[in-house]
């Protein structure tokens, strides 16, 4: 509100936006950004904390009992609660909208999905790489997208949550964060019966395809902003990471094309590549919309070779002490 005029405090009329579960019944509420709450027993002028969500009022107004009710700023326990609050002058009206929000339950899993512009989703991935990296980028441009569609669920859902993957988790070089933060989104609106299915498939895209791709490769030569920010507007060389691993994938790809792992170039890289597999889950996720997804994953002859013996299993004299689907040669020899 932008009036907190005291002299216009007049109460108005009741409003229920707090949960039934609050022990605060709703009193009246005041123009001047007061809202009255019925709390008998206190004495006037005793210092009042009042605490929304676990988190301290805080304001230009200071909660206080006036003739046995608590006063506090309405503002500030509306947008607590995740309500929206205005003032409307010419009717001298407090505005409050929102819903009784208690502990709402999460939604179920999986979320829906609805089909999605792949090149969209290639765009966003690439710029997103820039806000948050890599695992951030590949999963804010999915699940942003489904919140613009689709709205909740999807919009409680904070992409920071997945800042932590960048450089193959916080820079441990493990899993690369594109295939990590992609992942999250495709197992978020797949479910226990597609979502390893889908995931193998988009694992071995990323160890198989040359990359980063034409088309992104295009896009971002063409992106004026990087240019201007990050001096590289080439097209960029492609290699095959063979592997999941940050750590390999990016090692190849600095040896493929003379750029250090530190460079712009190298950055401009992943943001591509992060684009590039975020497209590639939204293509696997619309052919599963559309019923047409036909699981193609199978595990390369040398691995399975391996796997007839290290698979997860129960013998160890066998060799059954260890398991994967990564390509076993890059880092054993073969016995
Ligand atoms: C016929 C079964 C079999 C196959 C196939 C097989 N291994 Fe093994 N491997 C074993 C057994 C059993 C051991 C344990 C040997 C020991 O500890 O004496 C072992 C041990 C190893 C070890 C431990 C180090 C060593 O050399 O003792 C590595 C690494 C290994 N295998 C990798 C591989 C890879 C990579 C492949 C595929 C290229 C492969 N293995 C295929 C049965 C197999
Ligand atoms: C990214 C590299 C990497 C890949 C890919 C990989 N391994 Fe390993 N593997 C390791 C490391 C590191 C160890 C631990 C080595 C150690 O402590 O001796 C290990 C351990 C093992 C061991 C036990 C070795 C021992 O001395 O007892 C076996 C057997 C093994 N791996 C088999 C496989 C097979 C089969 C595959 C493919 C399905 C595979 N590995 C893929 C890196 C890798």
């Amino acid at each position: 509100m932008d009036n907190r005029n005291k002299s216009e405090e007049k109460n108005l009329s009741r409003r229920k936006f707090l949960t039934g579960t609050s022990a605060l019944a709703v009193g009246a509420l005041a123009t001047g950004g007061i809202l009255g709450l019925v709390k008998p027993g206190l004495a006037a002028g005793a210092p009042v904390t009042v605490m929304v969500n676990g988190k301290k009022i805080t304001g230009s107004v200071l909660p206080r009992i006036e003739k046995n009710t608590t006063l506090v700023p309405a503002r500030e326990v509306a947008e607590g609660l995740g309500a929206k609050i205005s003032w409307d002058g010419t009717n001298k009206t407090v505005n409050i909208s929102g819903q009784a929000q208690g502990n709402p339950a999460a939604a179920k899993w999986p979320y829906p999905y609805t089909k999605l512009d792949p090149e969209v989703i290639r765009k966003k991935g690439h710029l997103g790489y820039y806000e948050g990296a890599c695992c951030y980028g590949a999963f804010s441009a999915i699940i942003g997208e489904l919140s613009d569609k689709i709205g909740s669920p999807f919009t409680q859902i904070p992409s920071d949550m997945m800042r932590y993957g960048e450089g193959g988790v916080a820079g441990w070089a493990s899993l690369c964060g594109a295939i990590n933060g992609t992942c999250a989104a495709i197992n978020l609106v797949t479910g226990e019966d597609n979502y390893k299915e889908l995931v193998s498939e988009l694992m071995s895209y990323y160890c198989e395809t040359p990359l980063p791709t034409d088309t992104s490769n295009k896009y971002a030569v063409k992106h004026a902003f990087l240019v201007d920010t990050y001096k590289t507007d080439a097209e960029l060389g492609k290699s095959v990471s063979g592997s999941p691993l940050c750590h390999a994938s990016v090692t190849n790809w600095c040896q493929a094309t003379g750029f250090a792992s530190g460079s712009s170039e190298r950055s401009e890289r992943c943001g591509r590549l992060t684009g590039d597999l975020a497209a590639h889950a939204v293509k696997l996720l619309n052919d599963l919309y559309d019923k047409k997804f036909v699981p193609a994953f199978t595990l390369p002859a040398s691995v399975q070779e391996c796997r007839s013996c290290h698979s997860k299993g129960k013998d160890y004299q066998k060799g059954q002490f260890t398991r994967g689907k990564m390509d076993c040669v890059q880092c054993h020899d073969p016995h």
